[in-house]
């Protein structure tokens, strides 16, 4: 695991996430790539499999896979620079248990060929969130009711869903929007074992470790598929 100084953590999380915002509305991102099966993208396909939606470069996924190998992950980004580098990355260290997919996630989701996707999965995190503050840009973020239909709609029962912010709007709005679904109940935190989870060892984004060293808030929520 990468232990870095916190103005390497504040830099790297400018130059990832703070410079470029990308409007996902565009119709740049109506076309999808193909995506390949999971035996294509994994060496052990039956392993469990978590995705993480808006993954910027990956750091956060490249520390879980090369700790947790029985775990595959997948991250969803719309930044294609940071997918090309991501995969690169991944070739280059010859990781067998992480694969990266460029695109519009909410897009990649609602197609019909990566419902196999939605199947296998065993949690989802939207750590972060681009908070897109005025109000006629609510429709830019990520987590949608249509959205989270369409996951309630294919994922498997006991499925997890993580979210975290530092921005209490979005963190409202993301809560009312899952909350809102039928299918979906919160889990204590108090009552959930980290250790089975895709993240046993509690490993924090870029974007989180700038949040803990400027001292703000996190909120955060756990949703299990009913
Ligand atoms: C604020 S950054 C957080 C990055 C990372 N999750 C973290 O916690 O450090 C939000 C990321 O989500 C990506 N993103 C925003 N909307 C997206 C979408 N619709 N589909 C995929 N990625 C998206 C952005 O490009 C950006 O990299």
């Amino acid at each position: 695991m990468n232990i870095m100084h916190p103005y390497i953590i504040a830099k790297k999380y400018i130059d990832n996430c703070m410079r470029q915002h990308v409007n996902p509305l565009s119709s740049n991102f109506n076309q999808i790539e193909i995506i390949p099966s999971l035996s294509e993208m994994f060496g052990d396909s039956k392993s469990n499999l978590h995705l993480d939606i808006g993954c910027a470069a990956g750091d956060f996924l490249f520390d879980l896979a090369l700790v947790n190998t029985s775990w595959n992950y997948l991250g969803i980004e719309i930044r294609e620079k940071l997918v090309k580098n991501a995969k690169l990355k991944v070739l280059e260290r010859e990781i067998k248990n992480l694969h990266f997919i460029f695109g519009n996630a909410n897009n990649i989701l609602n197609d019909v060929q990566s419902k196999f996707i939605i199947k296998n999965l065993k949690s989802i995190s939207f750590n972060f969130p681009d908070p897109w503050f005025k109000k006629r840009h609510y429709k830019r973020r990520i987590i949608q009711p249509e959205f989270i239909n369409i996951l309630s709609n294919s994922l498997q029962k006991g499925t997890l869903i993580f979210i975290k912010t530092d921005v209490k709007d979005l963190f409202d709005y993301m809560d009312y929007t899952i909350s809102s679904n039928f299918y979906f109940k919160t889990i204590d935190k108090k009552d959930f074992h980290y250790s089975e989870s895709f993240n046993p060892n509690k490993v924090k984004t870029n974007r989180e470790k700038y949040v803990i060293v400027n001292q703000l808030d996190i909120f955060e929520r756990i949703y299990i598929k009913i």
